[in-house]
Protein backbone atom coordinates (compact mmCIF):
# COMPACT_ATOMS: atom_id res chain seq x y z
CA UNK A 1 0.00 0.00 0.00
CA UNK A 2 3.11 2.30 0.17
CA UNK A 3 2.29 3.82 -3.05
CA UNK A 4 -0.86 4.51 -2.30
CA UNK A 5 0.21 6.35 1.00
CA UNK A 6 3.05 8.23 0.00
CA UNK A 7 1.35 10.60 -2.47
CA UNK A 8 -0.56 12.52 0.12
CA UNK A 9 2.30 13.24 2.29
CA UNK A 10 4.37 14.29 -0.72
CA UNK A 11 1.33 16.76 -1.85
CA UNK A 12 2.03 18.25 1.88
CA UNK A 13 5.28 18.70 1.90
CA UNK A 14 5.76 19.89 -1.70
CA UNK A 15 2.62 21.29 -2.70
CA UNK A 16 1.51 24.45 -3.23
CA UNK A 17 1.04 27.28 -5.81
CA UNK A 18 -1.67 27.55 -8.74
CA UNK A 19 -4.66 25.41 -8.16
CA UNK A 20 -6.43 22.89 -10.21
CA UNK A 21 -9.25 24.88 -10.16
CA UNK A 22 -7.65 27.76 -11.45
CA UNK A 23 -10.27 29.61 -9.09
CA UNK A 24 -13.21 28.74 -10.52
CA UNK A 25 -16.41 28.34 -8.14
CA UNK A 26 -19.40 26.16 -8.61
CA UNK A 27 -22.63 27.46 -6.70
CA UNK A 28 -20.81 30.49 -4.97
CA UNK A 29 -18.29 27.69 -3.76
CA UNK A 30 -14.59 27.07 -5.03
CA UNK A 31 -14.49 23.52 -6.96
CA UNK A 32 -11.72 22.06 -5.16
CA UNK A 33 -10.50 25.28 -3.04
CA UNK A 34 -6.94 26.10 -2.76
CA UNK A 35 -5.53 22.71 -0.90
CA UNK A 36 -5.95 21.13 -4.23
CA UNK A 37 -2.52 22.10 -6.58
CA UNK A 38 -0.63 21.09 -9.92
CA UNK A 39 1.91 20.94 -8.16
CA UNK A 40 0.58 18.84 -5.29
CA UNK A 41 -1.16 15.96 -7.36
CA UNK A 42 2.29 15.82 -9.96
CA UNK A 43 4.50 15.27 -6.84
CA UNK A 44 2.38 13.14 -5.27
CA UNK A 45 2.00 10.89 -8.09
CA UNK A 46 5.37 10.72 -9.01
CA UNK A 47 6.76 10.11 -5.50
CA UNK A 48 4.25 7.13 -5.01
CA UNK A 49 5.67 5.57 -8.82
CA UNK A 50 9.28 6.02 -7.33
CA UNK A 51 8.56 4.20 -4.26
CA UNK A 52 6.63 1.65 -6.51
CA UNK A 53 9.62 1.63 -8.42
CA UNK A 54 12.24 1.25 -5.51
CA UNK A 55 9.92 -1.31 -4.08
CA UNK A 56 9.80 -3.25 -7.16
CA UNK A 57 13.43 -3.07 -7.37
CA UNK A 58 14.61 -4.34 -3.81
CA UNK A 59 11.36 -7.26 -3.86
CA UNK A 60 13.82 -10.11 -4.78
CA UNK A 61 16.36 -9.36 -2.44
CA UNK A 62 13.84 -8.83 0.80
CA UNK A 63 12.45 -11.47 -0.64
CA UNK A 64 15.71 -13.90 0.13
CA UNK A 65 16.57 -12.48 2.87
CA UNK A 66 13.29 -13.20 5.11
CA UNK A 67 11.65 -15.45 3.10
CA UNK A 68 8.65 -13.53 2.47
CA UNK A 69 6.14 -13.95 -0.09
CA UNK A 70 5.77 -10.12 -1.65
CA UNK A 71 3.89 -9.14 -4.40
CA UNK A 72 5.69 -6.86 -7.26
CA UNK A 73 3.40 -3.98 -9.24
CA UNK A 74 3.05 -4.34 -12.93
CA UNK A 75 3.16 -0.87 -14.82
CA UNK A 76 -0.88 -0.71 -14.56
CA UNK A 77 -0.63 -0.31 -10.47
CA UNK A 78 2.37 1.39 -10.28
CA UNK A 79 0.52 4.65 -11.49
CA UNK A 80 -2.71 3.32 -10.35
CA UNK A 81 -2.16 3.38 -7.01
CA UNK A 82 -0.37 6.70 -6.65
CA UNK A 83 -2.99 8.57 -9.30
CA UNK A 84 -5.92 6.78 -7.45
CA UNK A 85 -4.95 8.02 -3.95
CA UNK A 86 -4.50 11.47 -5.65
CA UNK A 87 -8.18 11.46 -7.62
CA UNK A 88 -9.92 10.36 -4.49
CA UNK A 89 -8.26 13.06 -2.27
CA UNK A 90 -9.30 15.57 -4.91
CA UNK A 91 -12.78 14.08 -5.32
CA UNK A 92 -13.16 14.40 -1.65
CA UNK A 93 -12.50 18.21 -1.77
CA UNK A 94 -15.32 18.41 -4.65
CA UNK A 95 -17.55 16.60 -2.23
CA UNK A 96 -16.01 18.69 0.98
CA UNK A 97 -16.75 22.00 -1.05
CA UNK A 98 -20.46 21.07 -2.63
CA UNK A 99 -21.50 19.96 1.51
CA UNK A 100 -20.62 23.39 2.23
CA UNK A 101 -17.09 22.55 4.23
CA UNK A 102 -14.45 24.95 2.96
CA UNK A 103 -10.61 24.12 2.83
CA UNK A 104 -9.44 22.20 5.88
CA UNK A 105 -12.58 21.46 7.31
CA UNK A 106 -12.99 18.10 8.77
CA UNK A 107 -15.07 15.09 6.90
CA UNK A 108 -14.50 12.22 9.29
CA UNK A 109 -14.42 9.35 7.37
CA UNK A 110 -14.05 10.87 3.85
CA UNK A 111 -10.60 12.25 5.04
CA UNK A 112 -9.77 8.85 5.87
CA UNK A 113 -10.86 6.46 3.22
CA UNK A 114 -10.72 8.92 0.37
CA UNK A 115 -6.82 7.97 -1.06
CA UNK A 116 -7.57 4.45 -0.21
CA UNK A 117 -11.08 4.13 -1.93
CA UNK A 118 -9.77 6.04 -4.88
CA UNK A 119 -5.96 3.62 -5.13
CA UNK A 120 -8.09 0.80 -4.75
CA UNK A 121 -11.09 1.44 -7.45
CA UNK A 122 -8.39 2.79 -9.81
CA UNK A 123 -6.15 -0.01 -9.40
CA UNK A 124 -8.85 -2.56 -9.76
CA UNK A 125 -10.04 -0.87 -13.12
CA UNK A 126 -6.24 -0.94 -14.92
CA UNK A 127 -4.52 -3.78 -13.06
CA UNK A 128 -7.73 -6.42 -12.67
CA UNK A 129 -5.70 -9.65 -12.48
CA UNK A 130 -3.30 -8.48 -10.71
CA UNK A 131 -5.79 -6.77 -8.21
CA UNK A 132 -7.94 -9.90 -7.10
CA UNK A 133 -4.83 -11.32 -7.27
CA UNK A 134 -2.95 -9.41 -4.25
CA UNK A 135 -6.17 -8.35 -2.52
CA UNK A 136 -7.50 -11.26 -1.57
CA UNK A 137 -10.73 -10.72 1.31
CA UNK A 138 -8.25 -10.62 4.24
CA UNK A 139 -5.79 -8.36 2.91
CA UNK A 140 -8.63 -6.16 1.93
CA UNK A 141 -10.39 -6.34 5.52
CA UNK A 142 -6.50 -5.31 7.08
CA UNK A 143 -6.14 -2.50 4.07
CA UNK A 144 -9.17 -1.57 5.30
CA UNK A 145 -8.99 -1.21 9.18
CA UNK A 146 -5.22 -0.33 9.42
CA UNK A 147 -4.97 2.16 6.71
CA UNK A 148 -6.80 4.79 8.57
CA UNK A 149 -5.29 4.64 11.73
CA UNK A 150 -2.03 5.18 9.87
CA UNK A 151 -3.29 8.16 8.05
CA UNK A 152 -4.52 10.00 11.19
CA UNK A 153 -1.15 8.86 13.17
CA UNK A 154 0.49 10.89 10.08
CA UNK A 155 -1.53 13.50 10.14
CA UNK A 156 -1.33 14.02 13.62
CA UNK A 157 2.68 14.23 13.86
CA UNK A 158 2.35 16.34 10.32
CA UNK A 159 0.33 18.78 12.46
CA UNK A 160 2.55 18.65 15.59
CA UNK A 161 5.51 19.31 12.93
CA UNK A 162 4.22 22.27 11.61
CA UNK A 163 3.78 20.78 8.48
CA UNK A 164 -0.07 20.94 7.92
CA UNK A 165 -2.92 23.20 9.80
CA UNK A 166 -5.00 21.01 10.95
CA UNK A 167 -4.81 17.32 12.49
CA UNK A 168 -6.83 15.77 9.79
N1 LIG B 1 -1.80 19.74 -1.33
C1 LIG B 1 -1.55 20.23 -2.62
N2 LIG B 1 -2.08 19.60 -3.72
C2 LIG B 1 -2.85 18.49 -3.58
C3 LIG B 1 -3.11 17.98 -2.28
C4 LIG B 1 -2.58 18.63 -1.18
O1 LIG B 1 -0.84 21.23 -2.78
N3 LIG B 1 -3.34 17.90 -4.70
C5 LIG B 1 -1.20 20.46 -0.16
C6 LIG B 1 -1.94 21.78 0.12
O2 LIG B 1 -0.98 22.69 0.60
C7 LIG B 1 -2.92 21.37 1.21
C8 LIG B 1 -2.12 20.37 2.02
O3 LIG B 1 -1.33 19.68 1.03
O4 LIG B 1 -3.35 22.46 1.99
C9 LIG B 1 -2.95 19.41 2.84
O5 LIG B 1 -3.74 18.60 2.01
P1 LIG B 1 -5.26 18.33 2.32
O6 LIG B 1 -5.50 18.10 3.77
O7 LIG B 1 -5.72 17.27 1.38
O8 LIG B 1 -5.95 19.74 1.86
P2 LIG B 1 -6.75 20.85 2.66
O9 LIG B 1 -5.96 22.11 2.60
O10 LIG B 1 -7.14 20.33 3.99
O11 LIG B 1 -8.02 21.08 1.76
P3 LIG B 1 -9.35 20.18 1.67
O12 LIG B 1 -10.31 20.76 2.66
O13 LIG B 1 -9.78 20.39 0.27
O14 LIG B 1 -8.98 18.76 1.97
MG1 LIG C 1 -7.34 18.54 4.78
Amino acid sequence: MLPAYVPNNAAVLLGGGRPIDAGRTLEDARVLGDGKTWRGAAAGTLAGITLALALNGIAPAVVTATGLVLPTFPPAAIVALPLGAILGDTLASFLKRRTGRSRGAAFPGLDQLDFLLGALALTALAATAWFTATFTPGVLAVVLVLTPLFHVTANVVAYRAGLKSEPW
